[in-house]
């Protein structure tokens, strides 16, 4: 995003306001606004005893903390250092011996629409289980183990009895490529895989243990001693013996009792790769006891849990909203939840909302990505309408992962929450570990399109490029100026790219979120602008254009340059856009077509299918400066379909401008 965007942005004023009802607000936790501005004050006051205060009451220490928050070596913070603690105990332990421990933990429903249900007593056992099975293969506190599976109890078992025995987990996404499998292997040094055969999606079978075949064929992965497969599908996959066991082998006589090992509160909990403004993927690492407190703190704050709710998070295990909202969150605050491992269109687009009334779930928390293709599939077909079902049992609605537009978020609104559930957008990201600026659902009035303020504790803050805050209504760069306790600790294996990626000097020592925003002149909320480093938001999923051009210039036989820019797209955001000069002729018309499918399919294969470039454009060569640089905002320009109306004279060859704008 150029200052330009933001300034015209921030004059699109958004009118609509609607405050929680009495009666939800009386019956919230954080009631009405003076309950957010009375925890607002008590961080104010004393920032250290605010998250002391909330550490003792929301998690389940083995050793008590006496230090909360130690800067001494900032920006790497270290929260209640000095504490002990299990988060598997916090997210299981915990209920037994309270009615908790009988009640559904997991409601999860298969691709095919079979349901099954899973008690905390039961998922603790399981977990157990698995984690003594972890053990007798080797594995052990500090360990990292690469979990690649799909969206079943499964997955959320192993990343559980990863932490159970203070095994750090690394979990890749199951539509990443074996490149990308391989790369985060190699760069976590992982010495176990735990996947499964196939997954299922959309009723069709797609291969997972097939790609980490694939993945450790490829080459130096040498810490991997052990690969743990669970059959999804009665599919035969190959098995590499004395590597390769199935879940069945491996649980065979394993007790389902398994004491949890404590660890120190700053022990990684979990490695998640994320997408950055350079080619590489950064691993970021979170905390144990931190990540553990916003996980379960949030689940109260944001979503109001009650403990007869049925709580629905769609995200994936894979990125960071499933970690913190379906693998920790909703087990810790001892949540029903539902785990869907299928896609919104299967059998039809109105599976949520007949899951939604199936389940009779009350919160219900997704992406605009999402809501946004179901409008498209509801308005073309009333059979998939969200009116076709009964809704009533919701009370909150979520979103999350991309600015939602107001239109998208009055539909859900009315849709979807009957025009009587708040909705929640909020702004969070794979470094802050949960939600940071959001509305709280009893407390704060809702401006469609804004994720409205911070959370208590949050010093979140617009400011210009040298860090000097910068008046509501004007766009600037999005910061945090003070740590919290579910913040990125570092970037594996690089602590030098986390300081400069994150806490860049000319920014005075505060977090860079790496999005831009504006505050309303009226109320000071914030709405996000969107990325302004080279990270595109396609359906929600981070991507970096330097991870897609690296791709593709990979191609070596056929690809001499590329550049990747995003553009507006209705449904998913923001689409990819890529540049290509080819290392013979500019093809036109069929064999541009065939070309760019193929290129198309090559960064599938390298980077996964959600990295699929949408339009492909060639070039005789790239819009470049006399001295080279590519001029990425002309190609944005390009890409959008606009007139270029920028100062073009430092361009050294203006002329390729037409050419580009003319392929298609
Ligand atoms: O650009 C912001 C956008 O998603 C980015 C973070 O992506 P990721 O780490 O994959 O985490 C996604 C799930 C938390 C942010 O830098 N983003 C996330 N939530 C919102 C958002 N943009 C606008 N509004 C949101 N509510």
């Amino acid at each position: 995003m150029s200052a330009s965007t933001s300034a015209i942005e921030s004059v699109l004023v958004e009118n609509r306001v609607f405050p929680p009802s009495d009666a939800i607000a009386r019956a919230a936790r954080v009631s009405g606004m003076a309950g957010y501005d009375a925890l607002c004050a008590e961080a104010d006051k004393d920032f250290e005893g605010f998250w002391a205060r909330l550490a003792r009451e929301n998690v389940r220490w083995t050793k008590p903390f006496t230090r909360t928050l130690d800067q001494s070596n900032a920006p790497f913070f270290k929260w209640f250092d000095d504490g002990e603690l299990n988060a598997s105990a916090n997210c299981l332990d915990r209920h037994i011996g309270t009615p908790t421990e009988n009640k559904d933990a997991i409601i999860f429903e298969a691709d095919d629409g079979s349901v099954t249900r899973v008690t905390y007593k039961e998922l603790l056992a399981r977990v157990s289980q698995f984690a003594n099975a972890l053990k007798a293969h080797g594995v052990s506190k500090g360990d990292r183990v690469l979990i690649y599976m799909p969206m079943t109890v499964e997955g959320v078992i192993a990343m559980q009895a990863c932490a159970r025995i203070g095994a750090t987990h690394s979990v890749v996404f199951g539509g990443f490529s074996a490149k990308a499998v391989q790369e985060r292997i190699i760069d976590a040094g992982a010495v176990a895989v735990v996947t499964a055969n196939f997954q299922m999606r959309g009723g069709k079978e797609l291969p997972l243990k097939a790609i980490i075949d694939e993945a450790l064929a490829m080459g130096g992965c040498d810490t991997i001693r052990n690969v743990f497969v669970f059959q999804r599908t009665p599919t035969a996959c190959n098995m590499v013996a004395g590597r390769d066991k199935t879940f069945g082998e491996i649980l065979e006589g394993q007790s389902s009792d398994c004491p949890p090992v404590a660890v120190g509160a700053e022990h990684p909990l979990f490695i998640l790769y994320t997408s950055g403004s350079t080619g590489k993927p950064k691993g970021v690492q979170h905390s144990t006891g931190g990540y553990l407190l916003w996980a379960k703190l949030t689940m109260d704050w944001t979503f109001d849990l009650r403990p007869d709710d049925i709580f629905w998070c769609t995200a994936d295990i894979g990125w960071i909203t499933g970690h913190t909202y379906v693998a920790y969150g909703p087990l810790a605050a001892g949540a029903t939840q539902i785990i869907f491992e299928g896609i919104p269109t299967f059998p039809n687009a109105g599976r949520f909302w007949q899951m939604i009334e199936k389940h009779k779930c009350t919160i219900f928390y997704t992406a605009p990505t999402a809501i946004r293709s179901l409008i498209k599939a509801a308005e073309g077909d009333a059979a998939v309408h969200p009116a076709r079902s009964d809704l009533s049992s919701l009370r909150i609605l979520g979103s999350v992962g991309e600015p939602i537009n107001p239109e998208a978020w009055m539909w859900y609104h009315k849709n979807v929450g009957g025009e009587r559930c708040p909705i929640v957008d909020t702004f969070w990201q794979t470094e802050t570990g949960g939600h940071v600026i959001t509305p709280l659902p009893g407390a704060t009035p809702l401006v469609p399109g804004s994720c409205t303020l911070p959370l208590p504790g949050i010093a979140a803050a617009i400011v210009d490029e040298v860090g000097n805050d910068i008046a509501n209504g004007t766009g600037g760069i999005l910061v945090i100026k003070r740590p919290w306790p579910s913040m990125i600790r570092t970037i594996w294996n690089d602590p030098e790219r986390f300081k400069k990626a994150y806490f860049p000097e000319e920014l005075k020592g505060y977090y860079l979120a790496g999005d831009g925003a504006v505050r309303s002149a009226d109320r000071g909320y914030f709405r996000i602008t969107g990325r302004i480093d080279d990270v595109l938001n396609v359906s929600g999923h981070r991507m970096g254009t330097m991870e897609i051009e690296s791709a593709l210039v990979s191609k070596t036989d056929l690809v001499a340059e590329a550049a990747v820019v995003g553009r507006p797209d209705d449904v998913t955001g923001e689409a990819i856009c890529a540049f290509v000069v080819l290392k013979r002729a500019r093809p036109t018309g069929e064999e541009a077509k065939q070309i760019a499918n193929e290129l198309r399919n090559w960064v599938a294969k390298e980077i996964g299918p959600i990295a699929k470039p949408k339009d492909i454009r060639f070039g005789d060569n790239l819009p470049k400066t006399r001295s080279g640089k590519i001029m990425r905002r002309l190609l944005r320009s390009i890409a959008k379909g606009e007139a270029i109306t920028q100062d073009t004279s430092t361009l050294e060859n203006p002329a390729i401008l037409d050419q580009l704008a003319q392929t298609n």
